[in-house]
């Protein structure tokens, strides 16, 4: 596919939308963790801006560290393979750990990442994604805190790219072919 110009984007989520589900979420999470201290591991680049946006939102204890996993490889199809670009920084054992990841496909990337978790006993592990996208996934997956289902389009904006462009944008287009 050769670069996209704009008006092949077109917008599926506007900025008040996506500010009211960062709001819904937040507050599905203070309710849940109340009193407790939270590790956020967000999975780098495209959550970069949900989670930003996120953790000014969530007004209790947290920690954040990142983990860049590489599974996409610049297609608009998920290659099947992932590998650590970066892995956490700190142990987790004994701590509850919310992963903060942009989107869930296929389900092979995040669910490379919660086995590797896992056996590194955190108290508690969950998943907040921004969008859910079902359609074409291979490994079952349940996501605790979720934005947005969508239908099985290549998605861009608010953090998201298509080889690296279009992470700027403060909505959620997707690209038509
Ligand atoms: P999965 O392994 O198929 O679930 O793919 C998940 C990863 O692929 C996400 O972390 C995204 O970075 C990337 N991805 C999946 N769908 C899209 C999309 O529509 N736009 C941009 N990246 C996507
Ligand atoms: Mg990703």
């Amino acid at each position: 596919m050769s670069h996209p110009d704009n008006n092949q984007l077109k917008v599926l989520l506007e900025k008040d939308e996506i500010a009211k589900a960062v709001a819904r979420i937040a507050a599905e999470i203070k309710q849940d963790y109340q009193g407790k201290r939270l590790l956020l591991i967000a999975v780098l680049n495209g959550s970069f801006i949900f989670l930003a946006d996120l953790v000014r939102q969530l007004d209790m204890d947290i920690e954040i560290d990142f983990v860049q996993l590489a599974s996409y490889y610049s297609a608009t199809e998920s290659s099947g393979k992932v590998t650590f670009i970066k892995d956490i920084k700190k142990p987790i054992s004994g701590k509850d750990v919310l992963v903060i990841e942009d989107i869930i496909d296929t389900g092979i990337t995040i669910n490379f990442l919660l086995t590797h978790l896992k056996k590194m006993k955190p108290a508690s592990l969950k998943l907040c994604a921004l969008a859910d996208k079902p359609s074409q996934r291979q490994i079952t997956i349940s996501i605790d805190y979720l934005g947005f289902t969508l239908p099985n389009k290549f998605i861009v904006g608010y953090g998201i790219d298509f080889d690296e462009q279009f992470r700027g944008l403060p909505y959620i287009c997707y690209l038509e072919k």
